[in-house]
């Protein structure tokens, strides 16, 4: 099970951003933690983190037929990017959103995700276990 892990802009900052919302562990504490679940439960993972939209898109079309799924957490790009959208739609890899806080308890223009119009499932509100989550879900879903 190949499982590519996107993570769009400011994440890179996690630690230094918005502590009370996102937690004080780094962006590097993060990718340790996807590895490990990923490993722990066989999965091959690659991350990508781009701050850029069009470095996803460019990143998902790269993903087409070398990936058995995706765990995406758009950031800010959830709530505007029709791009992404049809990036993940043209590739039609199963796809998992994962958000660490949740949106829907935030400002209001947090309340759309184009993602959610593509993804199998959408995890938020769990901080860094969403993504253990996502990954356990892709696996289960090709197991199927
Ligand atoms: C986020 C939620 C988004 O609304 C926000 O723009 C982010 C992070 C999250 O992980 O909680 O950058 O996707």
């Amino acid at each position: 099970m190949r499982i590519l892990v996107i993570n769009g802009p400011n994440l890179n900052m996690l630690g230094i951003r918005e502590p009370e919302i996102y937690g004080s562990r780094s962006y590097k504490e993060l990718e340790a933690f996807i590895r490990s679940a990923c490993e722990k439960h066989g999965a091959d993972c690659e991350i990508f983190q781009s701050n850029h939209e069009g470095a996803i898109v460019d990143r998902i079309q790269a993903a087409y037929g070398q990936f058995d799924g995706i765990v995406i957490n758009p950031a800010a790009y959830t709530h505007t990017s029709i791009a992404i959208l049809d990036a993940l739609k043209a590739v039609a890899i199963p796809t998992v959103e994962v958000h660490l806080s949740d949106p829907a308890e935030r400002e209001d223009f947090r309340r759309t995700s184009y993602v959610s119009l593509v993804a199998e499932k959408t995890v938020k509100g769990k901080g860094f276990d969403g993504y253990e989550e996502a990954v356990k879900y892709l696996i289960g879903m090709k197991a199927e």
